[in-house]
């Protein structure tokens, strides 16, 4: 009876208080068979319960390979597979292109999985973009497309998918001039309208989150791998009317660089994670990734970096531990 009694309140009290997951800050992640996780500048989708991760796998630093990863709680990960293989994926130019930024969507109508990336020449000249499909998440991807969007030159990339389904492929365009928002055909295959937002601005690194009525954009200035100020600019749409840049963070944004940001819809609150990479950690293939929630508050957001939170992914719940 006592035993029983314990079991009952073991039971309520973690139904009460959740399962807390340790996130920590400036490690070196591992995978579940104790290799380093190699997904540099990464993208994500969440389906059936798990992150999935893909990004740049820099062991043989300067021609990325695209590794695929898995995990419930963004500290377990699975490897999954190498989902492109500079070279052999990408036949046509052999291993003279680096893939950077690879970013992973699901598309519902094709039931299909689709990375855009950055498809760069060694001297940044080429200013290319590329397309990869595969039937199944960690299935063979296959390429589609590369080239520049809609002829425009383009580097630093992202992706964003609109809670109306509209996806879009965002990069850096014209010599690091602009951002261009391209919108992506129904299929993902290719880029369809292009809209030149911050004009003369030389931001990279976009990533954009949609929080109720807003958008919020944040992006680096180009400095290459040395980290520089975070800025961030909102708008009801995506189009037009964005608000002029402000600074966000530390002048460094925490020694990081932006490369997506996950919404965790909890029970009780939904919860924004900054996921930024820490490059040259000492070194390129040892870059940290690092994540700390961010909170938005009308048109305002703050970033809370800190070495290490908790995060209840049930009812989206965090706390700072240090
Ligand atoms: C950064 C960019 C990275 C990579 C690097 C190379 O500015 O964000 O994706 O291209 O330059 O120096």
């Amino acid at each position: 009876m006592k035993k029983l009694l314990t079991l009952l309140l073991l039971f309520n009290l973690s139904t009460a208080f959740g399962k807390w997951t340790t996130i920590r800050n400036g490690i070196l992640w591992t995978d579940t068979d104790g290799n380093t996780v190699q997904a540099h500048a990464p993208g994500f989708v969440y389906l059936d319960g798990r992150w999935y991760m893909v990004g740049e796998d820099r062991a043989n630093a300067f021609h990325p390979d695209v590794n695929l990863y898995s995990s419930p709680d963004l500290v377990n990960w699975k490897f999954e597979r190498k989902i492109i293989q500079n070279g052999v994926t990408t036949p046509r130019l052999g291993r003279s292109r680096m893939i950077e930024r690879a970013k992973l969507l699901y598309n519902e109508a094709t039931q299909k999985f689709v990375v855009w990336c950055h498809y760069e020449s060694g001297n940044y000249a080429a200013s290319e973009a590329a397309c990869f499909e595969s039937d199944s998440i960690a299935g063979t991807y296959r390429l589609i497309w590369s080239g520049r969007p809609m002829g425009i030159k383009s580097r630093d990339c992202n992706v964003f998918q609109d809670t109306d389904g509209t996806t879009y492929f965002v990069s850096t365009t014209e010599e690091n001039q602009h951002l261009g928002l391209f919108l992506l055909s129904e299929d993902y295959h290719e880029t369809v309208a292009h809209t030149q937002l911050l004009p003369y601005q030389r931001r990279e690194a976009p990533v954009i989150v949609h929080v109720g009525e807003r958008y919020f954009m944040f992006s680096s200035a180009c400095t290459g791998w040395a980290p520089n100020q975070c800025k961030v600019c909102h708008s009801n749409s995506l189009t037009q009317g964005w608000s002029p840049l402000e600074n966000i963070g530390d002048e460094t944004a925490f020694r990081t660089q932006a490369a997506a940001i996950l919404t965790i819809r909890g029970t009780k609150q939904t919860t924004y994670l900054y996921v930024g990479d820490r490059w040259m950690d000492p070194t390129l293939p040892e870059s940290k990734i690092i994540i700390f929630p961010i909170t938005f508050q009308d048109d305002q957001c703050q970033f809370h970096y800190c070495e290490q939170f908790d995060i209840d992914f049930r009812t989206g719940r965090w706390r700072i531990t240090k």
